[in-house]
């Protein structure tokens, strides 16, 4: 097996056998060219979320890196939280009880259109400790037997936002980074099959999370709990993750569509800060 690829002239070094690649030699401040971008893509498309390091970028720079792969998706939670609705700060401050993104999920699902990618540029982080896990859900759903394949392949299941904010999520009272939580927020709630059809590669993977997703169509959430359990818990076995450790300047770009990802919940006495912009993405089919 090789350890590394060559991808459009970028030299891509795997991370580890489900998901996750290092690109390595490019600096993301510049104008990428059509190659690169397509290159970038094309390693994306293949590993699930791809890494690079010791990048410097301004908020300029990455939001003009974001548009080289599509429009820039503003978060409904998070606008009016900070001055520019095109970037999320995500803020760990030692004694935080609570972080961003601290349960297996890909982002936004609750949204008829969620995000096809977000890229998370690292700050400011602890010596150790603070590092991300994404997991492949092509390989989760490859992995299911196939008469669970033929079972949940008619289903859809609601995802709401719920649980990650809203007055009765109460995150911020526990934590820097502040999400909406006044009292004219409403409650998003989306319905996506379960399986899903990835709209670049043609793909089936497993579509479920445990941020928003809280049940299937025509089932209570109490029968769905069961399966739904099954289904989450399976969609992060070891065997399809990847764990980034980070350092200053590192760079995180996510296919929101293939991947799940948690943030560890590890770093209780240390500062961290990220600075993330999300792609627009499609309506899962
Ligand atoms: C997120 O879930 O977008 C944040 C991930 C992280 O901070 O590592």
């Amino acid at each position: 097996m090789n350890d590394h690829t060559t991808i459009a002239g970028l030299d891509v070094r795997p991370l580890a056998g489900a998901c996750g690649a290092e690109i390595l030699g490019i600096d993301l401040s510049q104008r990428l060219s059509d190659e690169s971008v397509a290159g970038i893509r094309r390693a994306l498309l293949e590993h699930c979320v791809v890494f690079f390091r010791d990048q410097t970028l301004t908020v300029e720079q990455h939001k003009a890196l974001a548009r080289r792969f599509g429009e820039i998706f503003i978060h409904p939670n998070y606008k009016g939280t900070g001055p520019d609705p095109e970037i999320v700060e995500i803020r760990r401050e030692p004694g935080d009880k609570r972080i961003v993104g601290e349960e297996w999920h890909s982002d936004t699902t609750m949204m008829e259109e969620p995000p096809m990618g977000a890229i998370l540029y690292a700050l400011d982080v602890p010596a150790y400790g603070g590092d991300t896990l994404f997991a492949n859900q092509y390989a989760a759903y490859e992995a299911l037997s196939p008469g669970m394949q033929r079972m949940i392949g008619g289903l859809r299941a609601y995802h709401t936002d719920r649980k990650v904010a809203g007055p009765r999520a109460n995150n911020n009272a526990f934590r820097s980074t502040k999400v909406r939580e006044d009292d004219a927020w409403r409650e998003t709630v989306s319905l996506h099959p379960v399986v899903v059809t990835h709209p670049e590669t043609g793909r089936k993977l497993l579509y479920v999370n445990h941020s928003y997703t809280v049940g299937f169509e025509g089932m209570t959430e109490e029968e769905s709990k069961p399966l739904l359990d099954f289904l989450l818990a399976h969609g992060h076995r070891p065997e399809f993750t990847c764990r980034f450790r980070w350092q200053k300047g590192s760079i995180a770009f996510w296919d929101n569509r293939s991947s799940k990802h948690l943030a560890v919940h590890d770093s209780h006495q240390a500062r961290r800060h990220m600075r993330r912009v999300q792609i627009s993405g499609t309506r899962p089919v």
